[in-house]
C-alpha cells in the first residue's frame, strides 16, 4: 500500500500509555488507543512472553493508520508510563459475577503493583480488572499514590450500553441521551433516573417510562456483560473503547464529567459516580441529584463492597 495516499495523523503529545495484560481485553484496549491516536507509545506487558510478543507484532501491522509506536515492555518500564492500565486478571466465566473474581485478582494485582515499583509519581492508574470498585480500592493503597490518580473504569460501560437503549427507544442519538448508572460495576448498580436529561429536556417529558420499563431497561443494561460471556467467554469491545475514551480525557486535561470508579470519601469505598476527569485523575466528584430510593441504592451498593474489601483485608 502506498503510504504516501494516507492523511496524515496529526502528532501526538509524548505520553506514554502500559497497558498490564495482553489479553483479549489488553490487546483490544491497544488498539482502540492506538488508532484513535491517543498516545504516540504503547507499551504492552504480560507475563506471558510469547502472547505479548504476537499481540504486538500484530498490532504493529495496524500502526500504519497512526504515528503511535507499540512494543513490549517490563512491568518496571510499565511503572514510568504517564497511564498505567491494569487488565491483567482472571475472566468471569459464564455465571461468574465480578465479584466472584476477587481471590484470584487481588493476587495478580499485588504481583503487579509491587513488580512495576518505584511508579512515577505524577502515573494515573486505571484499573479495567474486576472487581474493578474493589481493587481500585487495593490499587490506591498498593501504587502509593494519591488516591485520585487511581481510578476505575466502571459504569460509564454500563452508561453507555443503558443510553443505547434508551436512545433507541427515543428515536435519537445516544450522545443525545444523558443518564448515569452510578455504584458497582457489577450486580448492585444503580440508575440515576431521576437526573436523566435528552439534550436539556428531563427524559420524563421526551419519553415517560413506568417503573416496569425503567427497571427492564437498567436489567437488560446490567446483565449485557453476561450475555456477551455466555456466548464468547469475554467481553473486550466495549470496554476498550471506553478505557481509550478515558485516556483521552486524562491526556488532553480534558475536565469531563464521567461515571468513573474513584475514592469516596462518605462512603468509605471506591465507586463508580460521576466525577471531573483530568491530566491528575479525579479532579472532583459531581454527585447527580439521586431520588431517595436511589440514594439508597448507592448506599446498599458501597455497603456490599465495602463488605468484599474488609474480608480481603482479613
Ligand atoms: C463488562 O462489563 C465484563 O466488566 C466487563 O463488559
Amino acid at each position: 500500500m502506498d503510504s504516501t495516499s494516507l492523511p496524515a495523523p496529526p502528532s501526538l503529545a509524548p505520553y506514554s500509555i502500559a497497558i498490564i495484560g495482553a489479553g483479549s481485553v489488553g490487546s483490544n484496549i491497544a488498539s482502540f488507543l492506538l488508532l484513535r491516536r491517543i498516545a504516540p507509545t504503547l507499551l504492552l506487558i504480560d507475563t506471558d512472553h510469547s502472547l505479548c510478543r504476537a499481540q504486538v507484532l500484530d498490532l504493529t501491522d495496524a500502526a500504519f493508520l497512526s504515528n503511535a509506536h507499540v512494543r513490549t515492555a517490563t512491568h518496571a518500564e510499565a511503572g514510568q508510563a504517564d497511564i498505567i492500565i491494569v487488565t491483567a486478571g482472571a475472566k468471569q466465566r459464564p455465571g461468574d459475577t465480578r465479584l466472584d473474581l476477587i481471590g484470584r485478582n487481588m493476587k495478580i494485582l499485588r504481583s503487579v503493583m509491587d513488580s512495576m515499583k518505584p511508579i512515577k509519581k505524577d502515573a494515573v492508574v486505571l484499573m479495567v480488572a474486576n472487581p474493578v470498585d474493589v481493587l481500585t480500592v487495593f490499587a490506591q493503597s498498593l501504587s502509593g499514590l494519591p488516591k485520585g490518580q487511581v481510578l476505575g473504569s466502571g459504569t460509564l460501560l454500563d452508561s453507555v450500553r443503558l443510553r443505547a437503549l434508551v436512545a433507541e427507544k427515543a428515536g435519537v442519538a445516544d450522545t443525545a441521551v444523558q443518564v448515569d448508572v452510578v455504584g458497582e460495576h457489577g450486580d448492585s448498580q444503580i440508575v440515576a433516573w431521576s437526573s436523566a436529561h435528552v439534550g436539556s429536556t428531563p427524559l420524563s417529558y421526551v419519553l415517560p417510562l413506568t417503573e416496569e420499563e425503567q427497571a427492564s431497561l437498567a436489567a437488560t443494561a446490567r446483565d449485557k456483560a453476561y450475555d456477551i460471556i455466555k456466548a464468547k467467554g469475554f467481553t473486550s469491545f466495549g470496554v476498550a473503547a471506553v478505557v481509550s475514551c478515558v485516556c483521552q480525557a486524562i491526556l488532553g486535561d480534558e475536565k469531563v464529567v464521567i461515571p468513573i470508579s474513584h475514592w469516596i470519601d462518605e462512603l468509605g469505598c471506591c465507586l463508580c459516580v460521576p466525577a471531573v476527569v483530568g491530566r491528575e485523575g479525579v479532579v472532583r466528584t459531581v454527585w447527580p441529584g439521586l431520588s431517595d430510593r436511589e440514594k439508597e441504592g448507592v448506599e446498599a451498593s458501597a455497603k456490599a463492597l465495602v463488605e468484599v474489601v474488609e474480608n480481603c483485608e482479613k
